[in-house]
């Protein structure tokens, strides 16, 4: 460590106010005004550091993440890795190098091809009774879409009975640990939970080998590992668990959220309208070339990924000592670098608690001013490997209820960014749907 550098314990220590999980974002951005872009919080004995602003990230993400382990830290946030399984977002290393590299071709742009004709189809079918309802709870239909979706496209299971299981089986085991009082129960219920699992998409799976496709489940099942080996089932069921994990309530939360700001601007929603009636016409359903070309809708999710970022802090573990902004950091420590408070900076974003899309068009385009100031997906070599399937399933979704239903959010409703380990609002956001038939064209 050089002379100038202090020691960790100088760094400034911070505590969590009450309100910590509803504005989130917010007060670390306080912090960073108060203390810079490094602080600390010790609890139960463990120090957790705080890196905040484009710096960290791009120092966290990039220039030095090789001092980070996922493994150390999302594998052991809330016993993820226990439960689901050592998949992408739990993995470090070579063997993550090489297990991103065989999934990555199932994610590029061009690949959602595949997936979006199954993600209409959902979609048509989830939002059709909206109408007749007259007011929904965008954030549980949003998560019934998003789940039959990444189910079906990442599994093969089909929406029905099957995917109804399948949802059963993964809510209960993302709630386990709420539920149970001692080791052995968990132990017994999660053994029971995974030989549910292990049911329903081994043969799934044997059916893949047998007959190989050309969907995510294909690709995992074909592939080799560096010796020539396939996957393990358990190793493919892991994945499966894990892009579920991670896709799942990050997009529900999302896609909640642009849905209810497309209530809130009259000019937002025309623009964004107007550009889907002139892309698509009145009630087509997009295809993957006109998805792309959605320029405006574009910068309204631009915006919601930064208003809105399911994922509020990035965990790690640090297993290499650092000095980041003149302070040093032993291995051992873990570190969180903070999503959400890079967001809120006004050095960054002009106003930064305005819903403003028009920040991301030229001649503005403030997320390229500053590299690593936008990072809803993280970024770096692991970036959110979903982040094309979740765009265009957001922008699937946008399209087809915003031609089909006038929305209108329920008045006087209470709604509230909670973030555990990703984000939701907390009492649901609820939206009046009333048909445009006739209108639209
Ligand atoms: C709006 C939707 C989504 C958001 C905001 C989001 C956000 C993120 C973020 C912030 C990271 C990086 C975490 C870090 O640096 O610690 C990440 C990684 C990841 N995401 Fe997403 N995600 C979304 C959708 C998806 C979807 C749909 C999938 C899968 C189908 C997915 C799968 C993953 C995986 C596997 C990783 C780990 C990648 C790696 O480490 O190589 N995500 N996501």
């Amino acid at each position: 460590m050089s002379a100038d550098v202090k020691p960790f314990e100088r760094i400034p220590v911070i505590d969590l106010p009450e309100d910590y999980s509803t504005r989130t974002g917010a007060f670390l951005a306080e912090m960073y005004r108060a203390h810079g872009p490094i602080f600390r919080r010790r609890e139960f004995g463990v120090d957790v550091v705080y890196l905040v602003g484009p710096e960290a990230n791009r120092f966290v993400l990039l220039s030095d993440r090789l001092k980070f382990s996922h493994h150390q830290g999302w594998g052991q946030l809330f016993g993820a890795e226990r439960m689901f399984g050592d998949g992408l977002l739990t993995m470090d290393g070579p063997e993550h190098d090489a297990h991103r590299h065989l999934m990555n071709p199932a994610f590029t742009i061009s690949y959602m091809d595949r997936y979006v004709p199954l993600m209409n189809r959902i979609i048509r079918e989830r939002i059709a009774d909206w109408g007749e309802r007259g007011e929904v709870d965008v954030y549980a239909e949003a998560r019934k879409i998003t789940f039959d979706v990444a189910a079906e496209a990442l599994t093969g299971l089909r929406a029905g009975p099957e995917v109804d299981h399948f949802r059963d089986i993964f809510s209960q085991m993302l709630t386990l640990g709420l539920f149970v009082t001692s080791e052995e129960e968990w132990q017994t219920r999660s053994a029971a939970l995974h030989a549910e699992l292990d049911a329903l998409l081994r043969p799934k799976i044997a059916e893949r080998r047998a007959h190989p496709t050309d969907d995510i489940l294909g690709l995992l099942v074909t592939a080799r590992d560096a010796s020539g080996q396939p996957l393990s089932d358990e190793r493919i069921i892991a994945h499966a668990n894990i892009l579920l994990v991670a896709g799942h309530e990050t997009s529900t939360s999302l896609s909640a959220w642009l849905l209810y700001q497309l209530t809130q601007q009259p000019a937002v929603t025309q623009r964004a309208l107007d550009e889907q009636l002139a892309l698509v016409g009145p009630t087509a359903e997009p295809t993957l070339d006109e998805i792309k070309r959605m320029r405006y809708l574009d910068l309204v999710l631009l915006e919601a990924e930064r208003f809105y970022p399911p994922v509020a802090n990035g965990p790690r573990g640090v297993v290499e000592d650092f000095e980041f902004a003149g302070y040093h950091v032993p291995a051992g420590t873990y570190a969180l670098y903070s999503i959400a408070a890079s967001h809120q900076l006004p050095e960054v974003f002009e106003h930064p608690e305005v819903f403003d899309p028009e920040r991301f068009a030229p001649p503005r385009e403030e997320h390229k001013r500053t590299p690593y100031a936008l990072v809803g997906f993280g970024g770096g070599p692991r970036v959110c490997i979903g982040i094309n399937f979740a765009k265009v399933e957001i922008k699937a979704l946008v399209s087809q209820a915003l031609r089909r239903y006038e929305l209108e959010a329920v008045p006087d409703q209470t709604l509230v960014q909670f973030y555990q380990v990703t984000a939701m609002p907390l009492y649901g956001i609820r939206l009046r749907a009333r048909e445009r038939v006739g209108e639209a064209g």
